[in-house]
């Protein structure tokens, strides 16, 4: 463990196995964990880069069977989860290695749910769904990140309504997540900036929610810590591998602290873009950060969490963080108003609706209803013509 997790409350699952190149001890890990037959589940992208051959050689050399489907997608459906359970029926594998990015590690954890309890995805959407034993997982990220290498939730998307079903259960943690900062550096820019994106609004939201704890407050504080100046160094030089190391520690420490203390209404106001209009969820989350921030701030406890989380005074810490976040989008190239993802006024009503029905909102630390939800993201619409209008005057 580096100094960089020193002190904090990691949990059994998953075992953190971090450093440059670790991805070529993955034989040994599945040795370890007893394995004979690996899926690898991933998407033609990885395959591209040359990281399912890494991890296909290290299994060869430690004498254990592998498999690859490749088949993962962006925001995965029963569709793709569906093909995977296939897969790993066929090949009777007795370990899952997810390795790409959140969509093959979700798409793994997804796999693994429907192939040893039964059933459709839907079943286990939802919290502690699954009865039976899974089989062990293996996650190693290529972005950083969705955090997904450490919860235990697999974000599956409805083909026909495109509605995401979170579904988690304590048993589809992975047993190992391998960090290898070396893989990320072959992310595009834009996949670093969104899901790096995605990572801050992970540590922000989860430094609030109703579920906040002592556990998840640390790694909270630690995810943006590490986080946010690692990912101004990353956007400034893709090939800086310590930003890098940083950065996607960050993201494990923010799905580490999703696991135990859920997330808020940035998410839920989010999935409805992603689902409506197709928004990337980084984008999606980073655009509405900043209002459910200024919304949560309201709250003498959750200003005083941002201001501990971004320094200073209380008072006006939740003004300030929201400012740091919306600094962070411009670097990023992340658009500020949903008007630029096609979103205009008559949508609102609609698309609130859909956000105050997300489950992820119910963690909020100020409650988010329909009209609440409306709200934000009218301030989020007209976020530009607002600060065009103020910088006439
Ligand atoms: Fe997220």
């Amino acid at each position: 463990m580096n100094d960089a997790t020193h002190n904090l409350p990691l949990p059994d699952k998953p075992r953190l196995v971090i450093g440059d190149g670790a991805i070529d001890r993955i034989g040994e890990l599945a040795i370890e964990l007893g394995a004979q037959r690996a899926l690898v589940i991933t998407d033609p992208h990885i395959v591209a880069a040359g990281h399912v051959a890494r991890a296909q050689r290290s299994l060869d050399a430690a004498g254990v069977n592998e498999q690859v489907f490749d088949g993962a997608i962006e925001n995965p459906t029963t569709i793709e989860v569906d093909r995977a359970v296939e897969a790993a029926r066929g090949f009777d594998a007795d370990l899952l290695i997810g390795l790409g990015g959140g969509s093959s590690m979700d798409t793994a954890k997804g796999c693994n749910f429907v192939l040893t309890n039964g059933g459709r995805m839907s079943d286990y959407w939802g919290v502690g769904k699954a009865t039976e034993p899974m089989l062990p997982l293996i996650a190693v990220p290529t972005t950083a990140g969705t955090g997904s290498e450490c919860q235990s939730f697999a974000l599956i998307s409805d083909p026909q309504t495109h509605v995401k079903m979170a579904c988690g259960d304590a048993k589809a943690l992975a047993a190992v997540a391998v960090l290898d900062a070396e893989l990320t550096l072959t992310q595009p820019r834009r996949v670093a900036a969104d899901t790096g994106i995605d990572t801050i609004a992970h540590a922000v939201e989860t430094a609030v929610t109703l579920k906040k704890n002592d556990a998840s407050w640390a790694l909270s504080r630690r995810a943006f810590a590490l986080g946010s100046p690692a990912l101004r160094r990353v956007l400034a030089d893709g090939d800086d591998l310590a930003a890098r190391r940083d950065m996607q520690l960050a993201a494990a420490l923010a799905g580490m602290a999703i696991e135990r203390s859920m997330l808020g209404a940035a998410h839920a106001c989010a999935n409805p873009l992603t689902a409506e209009f197709g928004v990337v969820h980084g984008e999606a989350v980073g655009a509405m950060l900043p209002a459910v921030v200024r919304f949560n701030g309201e709250l003498a406890e959750c200003r005083a969490a941002y201001a501990a989380l971004v320094g200073g005074d209380e008072r006006d810490a939740a003004a300030r963080l929201a400012g740091s976040v919306e600094s962070l989008l411009a670097l990023a190239g992340v658009p500020r108003s949903i008007a630029e993802h096609g979103v205009s006024e008559n949508d609102l009503d609609r698309l609130a609706v859909a956000a105050a029905e997300q489950w992820t909102g119910t963690f909020n630390p100020r409650a988010v209803d329909a009209g609440v939800c409306r709200a934000l993201y009218e301030s989020v619409l007209t976020e530009n013509d607002r600060r065009a209008g103020a910088a006439r005057v």
